[in-house]
């Protein structure tokens, strides 16, 4: 039998922790055949609700889950963790300006790089969900300088995982036929969904998504709008923000980063960027990934028309100012 992994949830307590726990329990992340032990941190005003979760974990009676660890200590919570799913954070309240939500989140994000440096296990895997996912990603990995850099990623899965089910909604087929659209930048407003080079299986081989939507607005117009809105539109209507999707997309980042992206399919992470498509080297910025060995590498090559470079560049600008205003916290 395979020794248990373990996998460190971070504000487990909360809507998207409440979500994704269980699917890791029953082995929707590292697969079928991989026990797990799950270590969940909150901080103390959640301690008791994050038992409570802890509790129902033990009734679940996953046969997969070898241990549970629920604690509001960070090292504990980190300690010898093989993989390591931020969801944690600081949200965004009523009035509240933009650096201030910055400055706590680089303040917990700065103590769990920390954390994860000194206590993790070699070569644990970090996924950032909490936002601004990228720039939190970025101040952890600034704060864990012995993590390598290829390590440490963030969530962009689920605007991937949107712009699919956009498509297959539009054309009336199924979301797995769809493959290869590509989130470029920040997990936000600015992020471009790109379908330049998405396809779609159909009886007569791989067509283009392009040559499919033959309504070019609708691509370049309603179609991106409708996925960098998405978050808000779930919101409006839940009155809560996405949790089981965003748990799922979880899954899926770390599952495909660990056991492999299927051939000819690529998908979205958000990366540390080594100035691929002329994007800024030294942003968390989202690319198109293929993954194998457990390494993840940017997709190269791609052809990128203007429409596309001035989104691309659009998003990355954002991002170079998040990364100062992220910076300015610091100091
Ligand atoms: P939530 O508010 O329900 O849960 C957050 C949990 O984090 C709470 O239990 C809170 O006590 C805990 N927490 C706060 N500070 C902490 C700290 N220092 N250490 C450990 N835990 C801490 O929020 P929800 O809905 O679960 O969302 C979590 C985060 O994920 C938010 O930042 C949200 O914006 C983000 N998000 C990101 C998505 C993505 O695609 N990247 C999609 C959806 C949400």
């Amino acid at each position: 039998a395979k020794d248990p992994v373990r996998v460190l949830v971070t504000g487990a307590a909360g809507q998207i922790g409440y979500a994704l726990v269980p699917m890791i329990a029953r082995g929707v992340m590292l697969g079928p055949d991989q026990p797990v032990i799950l270590h969940m941190l909150d901080i103390p005003p959640a301690a008791e609700a994050l038992n409570g979760v802890k509790m129902e974990l033990v009734d679940a009676a996953f046969p997969l889950l070898k241990g549970v660890v629920a604690t509001t200590d960070a090292v504990e919570a980190c300690t010898g963790v093989n993989v390591a799913v931020m969801v944690g954070g600081f949200p965004r309240k009523e009035g509240m300006e933009r650096k201030d939500v910055m400055s706590k989140n680089v303040s917990i994000y700065k103590s769990q790089a920390s954390a994860l440096e000194a206590h993790a296990a070699p070569n644990c895997k970090v996924l950032v969900v909490a936002n601004p996912a990228n720039t939190n990603a970025l101040i952890l990995k600034e704060f864990a300088p012995s993590i390598p850099a290829k390590n440490i990623t963030c969530l962009t899965r689920l605007d991937h995982n949107r712009a699919l089910g956009q498509i297959s909604e539009r054309l009336n087929i199924q979301v797995s036929d769809v493959k290869n659209v590509i989130i470029w930048g920040n997990h936000s407003s600015t992020q471009y969904p790109d379908v330049s080079h998405a396809t779609i299986k159909t009886p007569s081989g791989q067509k283009p998504v392009r040559e499919l939507v033959s309504d070019d607005d609708w691509l370049k117009g309603e179609f991106i709008k409708t996925v960098q809105q998405r978050g808000a539109a779930i919101i409006k209507a839940r009155k809560l923000s996405s949790a089981l999707s965003a748990a799922s997309a979880a899954c899926d980042h770390i599952r495909d980063w660990v056991l492999g992206t299927p051939e000819g399919t690529w998908v979205s992470m958000g990366v540390y960027s080594d100035g691929s498509y002329n994007v800024p080297a030294g942003l968390i910025y989202s690319f198109p990934v293929t993954c194998r060995a457990g390494e993840w590498t940017i997709v190269q090559g791609l052809s990128v028309d203007e429409f596309s470079r001035k989104k691309m560049d659009a998003t990355a600008e954002e991002l170079t100012e998040e990364k100062a205003l992220a910076y300015s916290c610091l100091s």
